[in-house]
């Protein structure tokens, strides 16, 4: 409970035409400890004075000239946040039922009936004015409670984008110990995302979805994953398994994040003119994963491989404009040709196997 001292600091904005009445309630609340009054004579000066004073508490009488409290206390609705507790406390000799309920429903939260009996009103305005503090307290603590759901949340997010990461690098692991291309193929997938005209968000989504493209290499045999020279059929057709491993570990999630993962872990080896690894083909295969194909083939040539160096990057984009409408969709090799000049260059990695069936130009 509230003591005395903190409510004797309130500020109290008392409201009455006639003088008398004001000095009167001005005696009682000095006497009671207030300290903090402002008064006014005039209804048509509450509005400034409220704005200016910012009072805990108002004392209103309803019969004035000009404006009359019903009145004031329309006025006053609009300063006063719905979130706020600011009591209003009417005074009145009209004590019919209907008049009460007219100024309850305008806003006042008490009345005190005129000729006024100070230890009444001293009780009122004391009970009101610590409703308001326990309020007040109340409205601090959900502040703080938001501002440290907004924190927790926005470190959940950062942790997860952080496991995605860190789950895509240690896919790349084994055969790039830097695990940059997950990243470079999703960040080089996104900006053609976004050079097709595909929204912010989605072009975000599919960055981080992108570089979890090779996630299913986690389960292919080192044998076959690091073996040295070329792989036999059987070999490949293993290599192969990483999209439908890939899938199966993201499989099942309610995160759309983790559903687009799971597409592009399956779909980014088809090819346009279907004869990649599933025989997808054209419109069958969803944006993401045709973006990621381009994405992936791209970055491979364009850095160091244990058997070639790495591609000059117009030879790479000579060969993607090659290959447009047979392992790529048309449009995204547009994309990439249209913003050429944007592509940044960067500092080649060192992948293992390509899966993508590449021929040296
Ligand atoms: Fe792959």
């Amino acid at each position: 409970m509230m003591d005395s001292d903190s409510l004797n600091g309130a500020r109290i904005l008392i409201v009455d035409d006639e003088s008398a009445n004001v000095l009167l309630l001005q005696r009682i609340l000095q006497r009671a400890g207030f300290e903090d009054l402002k008064s006014t004579t005039d209804p048509r000066h509450v509005l400034s004075l409220f704005t200016e004073f910012m009072p805990d508490l108002v004392l209103l009488d309803l019969h004035m000239p000009h404006l009359d409290g019903y009145a004031v206390m329309e006025q006053l609705r609009s300063r006063i946040a719905p979130s706020e507790y600011l009591p209003i406390l009417v005074l009145t000799a009209d004590v019919t039922a209907a008049a009460k309920q007219r100024a309850l429903s305008g806003g006042a939260r008490d009345f005190l009936t005129k000729p006024l009996d100070a230890t009444e009103v001293v009780l009122r305005i004391r009970n009101l004015l610590e409703t308001r503090s326990l309020h007040q307290v109340l409205q601090d603590q959900n502040v703080r409670l938001e501002e440290k759901v907004r924190d927790r949340t926005a470190a959940l997010e950062d942790a997860r984008l952080e496991m995605l990461a860190r789950l895509a690098a240690a896919a790349e692991y084994r055969d790039d110990d830097t695990g940059e291309h997950a990243q470079r193929v999703g960040s080089l997938a996104a900006f053609l995302a976004d050079a097709l005209g595909i929204s912010e968000e989605e072009s975000e989504l599919i960055r981080l979805a992108g570089q979890l493209h090779d996630v299913g290499k986690i389960g292919i045999p080192d044998a076959i994953l690091l073996k040295p020279g070329a792989l036999s059929t059987d070999e490949f057709e293993v290599i192969k398994t990483h999209t439908t491993i890939g899938a199966s570990i993201l499989s099942g999630s309610q995160s759309r994040l983790l559903q687009l993962a799971e597409e592009i872990a399956l779909y980014h080896h088809e090819k346009w003119d279907g004869t990649g690894y599933a025989g997808l083909r054209s419109d069958g295969i969803p944006v993401p994963a045709r973006l990621v194909a381009v994405a992936d083939v791209f970055d491979a040539l364009t850095h160091k491989r244990p058997y070639r160096n790495a591609w000059p990057a117009e030879d790479a984009i000579k060969y993607v404009r090659d290959q447009s409408g047979r392992h790529f969709d048309p449009s995204i090799v547009t994309a990439l040709l249209d913003r050429e000049g944007d592509l940044s260059s960067s500092t080649p990695g060192d992948p293992g196997h390509e899966e993508q069936g590449v021929q040296e130009p």
